[in-house]
């Protein structure tokens, strides 16, 4: 049996207090949260060390990204020694905004997961198909090349990876994958893995992101295959996330 996951994504959103606020308030209803659920949130690099002093027993403040390089002249990168040194031992890489806003490769995003595992870190690792790609079904192939970056992990270390199917015609557009849409890719996702950690590939998380709302959260993570959501938009608002966490129970 496999617990699910819910984890808020929020991006380059809020002040310093708002990040708190929005902290607080989750923390507030924590004793709320489904057993049988792990509750993540990702803020900006600036407010984890903040975060992590307030603390909280049922949510984990993981990373939205890290370095692909160690350490050195690499201004404005964060690396994962860094993370790790202020106790973050989980992050997410390979998110679509990453991919093609910052022109990052499929080489750079394997490179970022040999560094977090190098240091003994969860991987929550996305991957997604834009518009074009799906409509011209190249989806499945497109998915298939992305997992190339966790296709050669340690098998003794694939336990640290959690995936994110998020798919970019879906984020922050209100247009979700249809429940059925998930199934099929997630169902396929876990099929590869199994041919690369046939052990493992029933114990991996797989998470659906994309437009992930309090109205379509139930149906989405009753699919057999979805093992819970990577959160954008509604992981801002306490109340909306909250049911979303709920909702995984
Ligand atoms: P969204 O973002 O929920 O706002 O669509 C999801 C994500 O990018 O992780």
């Amino acid at each position: 049996m496999r617990k699910k996951i819910v984890a808020g994504n929020w991006k380059m959103n809020g002040t310093y207090t708002d990040s708190l606020n929005l902290f607080n308030s989750l923390r507030s209803s924590e004793n709320e949260f489904p057993q049988n659920v792990e509750v993540m949130v990702a803020p900006p690099y600036l407010y984890l060390h903040d975060l992590l002093k307030i603390g909280s027993s049922k949510i984990k403040v993981i990373s939205q990204n890290c370095s692909s390089k160690s350490k050195g002249a690499f201004t404005g990168e964060i690396s994962v020694s860094m993370l790790r040194s202020i106790s973050i031992d989980c992050s997410i890489v390979g998110h679509s905004e990453r991919r093609i806003i910052y022109g990052e490769s499929i080489s750079d995003i394997s490179e970022k997961v040999k560094q977090l595992l190098s240091e003994n870190m969860q991987v929550v690792f996305c991957v997604g198909e834009q518009l074009e790609e799906r409509k011209s079904d190249n989806h499945f192939k497109v998915i298939n090349e992305q997992l190339i970056s966790i296709y050669s992990v340690d098998p003794s270390l694939f336990s640290k990876i959690i995936v994110a199917y998020e798919p970019v015609w879906a984020i922050g557009t209100g247009e979700t994958a249809s429940p059925e849409q998930a199934q099929e890719m997630h169902a396929f996702i876990r099929s590869k893995l199994r041919e690369v950690y046939a052990n493992a590939a029933d114990q991996t998380r797989i998470l659906y992101g994309g437009s992930v709302k309090p109205d379509n959260a139930a149906e989405l993570f009753s699919q057999a295959d979805v093992d819970g959501g990577l959160v954008g938009g509604a992981a801002l608002q306490a109340t909306d996330f909250i049911k979303i966490i709920q909702a995984a129970g």
